[in-house]
Formats: C-alpha cells, structure tokens, sequence
C-alpha cells in the first residue's frame, strides 16, 4: 500500500466529481491478480457523469447527467464502454448548452413565465442516474421520476421509455416478484387525494397493476422499500412534502421537503396477496435512502436499512459541499423488529461500523432470513472501505486501501455455491492518488483481493449497478 502524506485522504476522493465527457471502449483492460473463470457476464453501472452544463454547475450530486458503464468479463479479459444515457434532458442539455430539465436540486433558469407555465406542465427529468434494472430481457435505467429509460446492454443505445408508472414519483429500488418475475414498486400518486401506491409489471408488459394504496397527506421522501413473503414494508421517514409546493413553489425537488421529526418513524406493511394494510407502526425520526433486507419472524417483521439520524444527509451531498470535502454524516446499519401484534418497533444497530449503498446474496436471501450484507463505509470522510457485515454474529470486517474510495460492492454468487458468502464482489474505485479508476475484485467471504482491472480516466462516484450473467 502507499502512504499520502502530502493530500488528506478526504481531499483526493475530489476526483469523483469531477465531470467525465469521453465515451470509449476499451478491449482488455490491464488486469493484475486473477479472475475467476466463472465471471461471465457485464456489470453495468448508471451514475451521474456530467454536472457542468453550458456555464452552469448543477447544485447536487444526484442532479448530474446519467452515465451508463460496463465491464464485461470473459475468460479472464475485461473490457470497458461507457456512454451517456442519451435521455431528453441529455439530449436538450447539449442541444442547448443548457439545463433544460428539472433535476433532483438544481431547476432550469426560467423567465416568469416559463415559471408559471411549468407549474402546470413541469418538465419531469428522465435522467435515470440512479439504478438500473433487468425486467425479462429488457435493460432499464431508472430515477425518480415516473420515466424509466430502456437502453441496450450491448451498445449502450438508449431506447426510450419502458413502462408506464402510475403516479408522479416512484423509486429506482424495485423488487423481484419471485412468483412471476415481475417487477414490484412504488409510486407516489399525487393530487387532491395523495396515496402512496405499489404496483405489480410483468416482465413483458408496459402496464403496471396497481396492488396496494394508502391515502396520505403529506407523503415522505422514498428511495427504497422492503418486501417480505408476505408484506411489502414501507418506512416513513420524517422527511415530508406538501404535495402543492411541489407544483407552485418554484423550489427545486428536494427543497420542498422538510424535516418532522415530531412525526417519528412510521411502518406501513401492505399484504402483498390482497393489498389490505396495517400500521402504522412508529419508531423514532430516522432518515434513510436504502433497505437493506427484510423478513418474517414468526408474527414480526425483520426490517434492515441502512439510517441517518436525520435528513441532514441530503444537505451533506450538495456538489460544492461535497468537491470541498466536507464532514458527511455517517449511516449506521440498524434493525427494526415490527411486532403488528403489539404494534412496536424495536430498534438496534447491529454493527459499530458505518454502512452505506447496501448489497446482499439477493437471488438466495432477498425476503429471507439472512447473514450477510456488503456495502461502504467510512470514519467522517467520503466513503472509503467495503464494509462486510456478519448481521448474524453482529460484527463486520473491511477492506480498504490508501486514497482509495470504492463505491457499491455487487455481488456476485459462484455457481452452485454453498455458502451465502460464495461469490465475488465488484467494486468501481477511485484511486486518489493517480486520479483513475478500477475495477475490484473481492472474494465476498474473505475480502481478500483476487484481481483488479485498470481504466485510464476517473469513473465519477456513482450509485448502483447489475450484474448480468453473460
Ligand atoms: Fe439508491
């Protein structure tokens, strides 16, 4: 390992927000260490990619242009493409030099009329930087708004959009339905009846089944949900909109929310058979963007996620706090144990270390009692280990390397492993020191390196990937 001394740490994980312009293709990355033959297949990353447009700098780390990459493994080799997601809002920011989209915190510059007329026709971002998924054999990239981007896992291509959301915002963590292989999410139906909603798309199809719907008055920021065999877990965080000022208050997005913590935490399980629902169930004000895992204990519901102790997080994540290296708040992974029967919540962090951008076995453990989840972590600064957290014996291990800044560990199961752990771990990672990328990876069990694969440029700091077995 090399030592810095002449950077703090915190400073060279600066390079991750800086904007990256070139689309290449690179046929055999240099690779030190060794693959495992049976790696097959493409991780593929979105993440924000570009957030100077024209003279404009975006204000948040969510609102950069989306950026779709690939690592495609075989027999040994690893090759490289990125491209950007060629969305509408990519499309009119180059075009017009201009940010012609409203993003996650940053508006287009408009005259008081475009004010006006954008109350009543908002242009919704399709910007789809945050996750993608695989519905059958389509390829989808997804944010929060309700326009889902199909794009060509082969050449990148963008096709338009993949489905219909029944509502105005979703999120970009949707579940497998095991039964039909169908796609399960949320959505946020806005009006003069607000409802939080959860809808059922089989894998062909381009209309979804509204399954279950709750009135709600003021609903709260939603990244991600739980699921269990039964129940579809929705956690309730105090982060809450008045759905009008999001139509009138010339705010962006996310500055129309505010923190409630008098409102606590509030647990919503929707039986996923007949859409009836219980709770709510309340816990303390907690913020979080993402579940980790849930299940069914007898009568209790397991709830996993990764938490904040407040909203603070999403100040915390603005590009000028962010490029200065800035204090983050720091998540914990904590467990909530739902008693329905006697409608408590017990509460407690099952690892001291931090914990973020949460992976686990998910085809094996999703909705399941589970041992193991993977994600980042760090002591103050920006995320700068993977973090392996044993949710069993409740202790974790880690690896890290100086002026290194991994980001969301996939993971990958071997076939026909035994163990929950069998598999490997793919990790995008910034090395600060020489302001470039690779590709790691991990034994998921031991954490130890088996290889890496070297990327000439920096891959900004992005969010979530799949991997497909090619
Ligand atoms: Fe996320």
């Amino acid at each position: 390992m090399t030592t810095v001394t002449e950077t703090p740490a915190r400073v060279s994980a600066r390079h991750g927000f800086d904007s990256l312009e070139d689309e290449t293709h690179i046929d055999g990355l240099p690779v030190t260490g060794e693959l495992p033959r049976w790696l097959q297949g493409s991780l593929i990353r979105t993440g924000p990619a570009k957030w100077e447009v024209g003279n404009r700098t975006v204000n948040h780390w969510f609102d950069g242009l989306a950026m779709l990459h690939r690592f495609s493994f075989a027999d040994g080799d690893v090759n490289y493409t990125n491209r950007f997601l060629e969305s509408r809002a990519y499309r009119a920011a180059k075009a017009k030099g201009e940010i012609s989209y409203s993003e996650f915190a940053t508006d287009p510059c408009r005259s008081l009329y475009q004010r006006v007329t954008a109350m009543f026709s908002p242009k919704l971002t399709d910007n789809a930087n945050v996750n993608l998924t695989k519905l059958g054999e389509r390829f989808i990239a997804m944010t929060e708004t309700p326009i889902p981007v199909q794009f060509d896992a082969e050449t990148l291509s963008t096709a338009g959009v993949a489905y219909e959301v029944p509502g105005q915002l979703t999120t970009a963590h949707p579940h497998m339905d095991r039964a039909t292989k169908g796609m399960l999410n949320y959505a946020a139906k806005l009006g003069p009846r607000t409802s939080y909603r959860f809808f059922l798309l089989p894998p062909h199809a381009s209309k979804p089944r509204v399954i279950a719907t709750k009135p709600v008055t003021r609903p709260a920021y939603m990244h991600s949900f739980g699921l269990t065999q039964r129940w579809l877990v929705l956690a309730e965080f105090p982060f809450v909109v008045n759905p009008p000022t999001l139509a009138f208050s010339g705010r962006p997005y996310i500055e129309n929310y505010r923190w409630k913590p008098e409102f606590g935490t509030r647990f919503h399980l929707f039986d996923r058979a007949t859409g009836e629902s219980v709770g709510p169930f309340e816990a303390d004000a907690r913020f979080g963007f993402h579940h980790v895992n849930s299940y069914e204990d007898g009568d209790d519901v397991v709830v996993d996620i990764c938490t904040f102790p407040d909203a603070g997080i999403v100040e915390d994540l603005y590009l000028e706090r962010l490029r200065a290296g800035k204090p983050l708040a720091q998540p914990s992974l904590e467990r909530f144990r739902i008693s329905p029967r006697d409608g408590t919540v017990a509460t407690e962090r099952l690892v001291d270390e931090s914990m973020e951008l949460p992976r686990i076995n998910y085809g094996r453990c999703n909705e399941r009692p589970y041992r193991y989840t993977w994600g980042v972590g760090s002591d103050g600064g920006w995320l700068d280990r993977i973090v392996k957290a044993d949710v069993v014996e409740r202790r974790s291990t880690t690896w890290s390397e100086d002026g290194c800044y991994p980001g969301e560990p996939v993971f990958v199961a071997s076939p026909g492993a035994e163990d929950e752990d069998g598999g490997v771990l793919l990790s995008v990672v910034l090395d600060g020191r020489k302001a470039n990328s690779f590709l790691l990876v991990l034994d998921a069990a031991s954490l130890d390196e088996l290889a890496r694969a070297e990327v000439p440029h920096h891959i900004p700091f992005g969010f979530h990937g799949q991997f497909a077995r090619g």
